[in-house]
This record gives C-alpha cells, structure tokens and sequence, in this order.
C-alpha cells in the first residue's frame, strides 16, 4: 500500500484514484496528503505498544472493544430504560403535590379540648342516674293515687282564684293549715263548695264555717262570691278537689291523730266512703242522718249528711 492510499477515505479519492491510474506522480499531487512512512511507522508501533496491534489485528481490536462496549452497555441501560422507569415516571407528579390544608373547622376540632376520662365515666352512667330518677317519680306517684291525683287536676277550675299553691287571691287561703281552721269537718266543706255563697246568704247562714274558727269566723260573702260548683262538679269530683285541698295544699298530716280517720275514710287510695260516692251508693246530699262507715279492721267513721240546702258550719268533732 502506497502512502497516497490514506487519501482514499478522504473525499478527493477519485482524484486519488485517477493520479494512481494516470501514473502521474504521487509525490506532487499527494505532498499534503502524504504521511511519511517513519511516522506510520511509528505510529504502527505505538498502536502495538498500547496494544491495539498493526492493520490486521487492529480490524480485530475494535470489534471486541465494540463486543465489550456492547455488553457493557446493555449490561448498564436496562434499569434505566425498560420495566421500572415508566412506573417511577409515572409516580413522579404525585408526589410533588403539597398536601392541602386543613380546614378552619378541622382545625378547631384538633384544637378543642378532649373530654377527659373521667367525664366520659360520669357520662355513660346518666342512663343508670335517667333510670333511677324515672323510678323516684314513679314512686311519689304512688303516694297521690285515689282521689288526691284526680282533685290536683280538677283543682285547675280553683287555681284562678285560691292560686296554684292555694296561696290564696280574690278567694281565701287554704295552705298553712287555713282551710283546716275554717272546715274541721270535711262535711262542711263539702256543703260549702257544692252551694257557694248565693245560697248561704239565701239560707240566710251567717257563718258557714267552723264558728270558733282560729282568728275569727268566716262570715259569708265577706271575701265576695264563691261561685257553686254543685251544678258544675258530680259529688266524688267534690270531695276529690276537697281531698287536694286539705291534704295536699292544706297540710293535713294523713298520719296524724286527728286526720288520720278522716284520710282513710275520704281521701286515700281505697277510701271507702269516696269509693261508695263515687260507684253512686252514697248521696252525701240525700242523707238523712249521720250513717257510719268501716276504716279498716275496726275503726268506725261518722258521715255527716251535707244536707239539701247549706247549714251552719260545725265545730271540731261536731
Ligand atoms: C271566681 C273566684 C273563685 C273560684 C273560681 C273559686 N272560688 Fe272558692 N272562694 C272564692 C271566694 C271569693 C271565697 C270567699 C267567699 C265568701 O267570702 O263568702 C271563696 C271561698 C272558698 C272556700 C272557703 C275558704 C275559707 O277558708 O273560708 C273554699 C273551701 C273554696 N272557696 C273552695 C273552692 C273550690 C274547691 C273551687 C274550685 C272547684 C273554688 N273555690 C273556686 C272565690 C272563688
């Protein structure tokens, strides 16, 4: 191979070539192409010496350094480019994303104080707490069965005039005892209610309560007109808000000496002189004479007849 040949790979190798069939010299045509050969030569060598070997091997060099580069590469690229790549692409523009904040309300409920323990332990026994109040109501409910728990609901047709409590208004006081001074016999009472003061003072009655009543008597139609309620009540629906009266705004002590009798009699749950005006066996206003009534084993209680027009009131026991 001549020098010139290292022309051929350059683009003016067809002027190369027709030097070489022209025969024309190389030596001019070729001056700036031309290696001298103790350069190739040297170069030859140091080729050898780095290991890359003369024209031969060197064809060979390359291609295992193009084997090993190709090996190593395919060896290097995977991770890179297949299978796992796209998906931590794909993650990618999640991630970034700041998280948004919370709102105002979520955050005064972090903020909010927790209810402590303790209170939560107080809390999960209101059932138990609700339970036992309900049996308490319940219980006193016992207590007003019988005529006392009716004359509290027909006592709405008084509450105007006497107050709810019976603390009195236009019409007289019955609380702390007042009503007890003026009727000590529930008879009277009764007559009292079922005429009003129209026919007392037509009756020509001046006192139609208890005439040594504590504080002086009640003369009749001093405090103005107590309406007649005869008409408007039956007879069991008299003694029941009468019953409310004396035991409930008045204060009778059921269990007392001296109204303990009377209670059991009128105004108890199975009081049998209520019972028998209330099945209708028992007129207090058509009686005749006082007619006694068993309480129990063997007390006896007196009913004096209220009468068909109003008459003075009594006394105690009278
Ligand atoms: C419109 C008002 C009024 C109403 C309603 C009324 N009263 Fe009276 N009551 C009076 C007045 C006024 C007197 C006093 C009468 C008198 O001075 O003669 C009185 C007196 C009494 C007395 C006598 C008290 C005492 O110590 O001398 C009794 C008992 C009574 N009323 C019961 C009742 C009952 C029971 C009811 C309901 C069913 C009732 N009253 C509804 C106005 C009222």
């Amino acid at each position: 191979m001549n020098a010139c040949s290292t022309c051929v790979t350059r683009p003016e190798q067809f002027l190369a070539g027709w030097i070489h069939a022209s025969g024309r010299s190389a030596s001019i045509l070729c001056t700036v192409t031309e290696i001298p050969e103790h350069l190739l030569k040297r170069s030859r060598e140091r080729r050898d010496a780095i290991g890359q070997g003369g024209d031969t091997p060197s064809d060979a060099a390359p291609a295992t350094a193009v084997e090993k580069s190709a090996t190593a590469t395919p060896a290097a690229a995977p991770p890179a480019s297949t299978g796992p790549a796209p998906r931590t692409a794909a993650a990618e523009p999640a991630a970034p994303k700041p998280p948004k904040p919370d709102p105002h309300y979520v955050v005064a409920a972090n903020q909010r104080r927790k209810v402590p323990f303790w209170a939560m332990a107080t809390l999960s026994l209101m059932p138990v707490w609700g339970f036992m109040y309900v049996r308490a109501i319940t219980d006193s409910g016992e207590v007003a069965a019988g005529p006392l728990a009716e004359g509290a609901e027909i006592y709405n047709n008084c509450a105007s005039c006497h107050g709810a409590g019976g603390g009195g208004g236009t019409g007289y006081q019955f609380s702390e005892g007042e009503v007890l001074k003026s009727f000590p016999n529930i008879e009277d009472q009764i007559r009292y209610v079922y005429y009003g003061t129209e026919q007392y003072n037509l009756a020509g009655i001046e006192i139609y309560g208890n005439p040594e009543r504590d504080g002086g008597p009640h003369i009749t139609g001093a405090q103005g007109p107590m309406p007649a309620f005869g008409a408007q009540l039956t007879e069991y629906e008299i003694v029941e808000v009468i019953c409310h009266e004396r035991y409930t705004l008045g204060g009778a002590d059921p269990t007392s000496d001296e109204y303990a009798a009377e209670f059991e009699a009128w105004c108890s749950a199975d009081a049998p002189v209520f019972e028998a005006v209330e099945a209708g066996e028992l007129s207090l206003v058509d009686l005749d004479e006082p007619e006694e009534f068993m309480v129990g084993d063997d007390e006896v209680v007196i009913v004096n007849p209220v009468g068909p027009e109003p008459i003075s009131g009594t006394v105690k026991g009278g």
